[in-house]
């Protein structure tokens, strides 16, 4: 199974327990660390986790971007030992080359030392748009010499093709904000208030239990 999250709400989060903001945003980094580990335990063969959004690299104080980007690089450095003791396998989608070269070479080495994990596939969206992707897929195969564009090509020219099954979007929100436009057509879709750094194994079993529920048709 593949879930993909949304992992928002860390800074409504840390305002609801008077904490500073890139506090809120470093336990909803924990809180990755605590559902990856239970993704075995459910079933969950691929997870996707939504970490940065191109919107939020432009839109965000110069401040807030800063700690985050130095929150996801210090995160990619920790726990790359961790992760290949875990056996997982992360690869990342989004547009890596246009951030801060400290965070891509960790991000890099990250990727690299964890090739040979078999347990999980931890894809990482940073600097991700969906539209984005689109785009540079049909740009991809345009560059390879293809003159008429098929689903199939974009398919092929994604960051990532997998298509979850469930996408869960904790914090209250009920929309996507251009997270997995294509791959997530045909997705479940769960939504819940509760605020990513408090989204816990409890709220895990809920998700997973509210998508064994569901009769998916796909159009049929
Ligand atoms: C999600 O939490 C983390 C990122 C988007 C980087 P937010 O920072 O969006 O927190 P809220 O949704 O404003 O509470
Ligand atoms: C989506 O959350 C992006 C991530 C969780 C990384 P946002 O907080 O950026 O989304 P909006 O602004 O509420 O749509
Ligand atoms: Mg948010």
């Amino acid at each position: 199974m593949h879930i993909a999250i949304i992992m928002d709400g860390n800074r409504r989060f840390a305002a609801a327990n008077n904490l500073a903001r890139i506090i809120g945003h470093a336990q909803g980094a924990d809180n990755l660390g605590k559902i990856m580990q239970l993704c075995p335990k459910y079933g969950v063969d691929t997870l996707t986790v939504y970490a940065l959004s191109g919107e939020n690299l432009t839109k965000r104080s110069v401040d807030e971007v800063s700690n985050l980007v130095d929150l996801i690089t210090k995160m990619a450095r920790s726990y790359k030992r961790k992760l290949v003791g875990q056996n997982v396998r992360v690869k990342i989608m989004g547009k890596l080359k246009s951030l801060p070269s400290d965070l891509q070479t960790a991000v890099e080495e990250l990727v690299e030392s964890t090739k040979d994990g078999t347990k999980l596939v931890l894809q990482i969206c940073l600097n991700y748009g969906g539209r984005a992707e689109i785009v540079d897929a049909v740009n991809n195969a345009i560059a390879s010499g293809q003159t008429l564009i098929t689903e199939e090509l974009i398919t092929q020219n994604l960051y990532s093709a997998n298509e979850p099954d469930l996408i869960i979007r904790p914090g209250g929100e009920l929309r996507l904000s251009n997270f997995l436009p294509w791959q997530g057509v045909y997705s479940e879709l769960y939504f819940t208030e509760t605020l990513w750094p408090d989204f816990g194994e409890a709220e895990l079993a809920k998700a997973v239990e509210f998508y064994q529920s569901r009769q998916r048709r796909f159009g049929g």
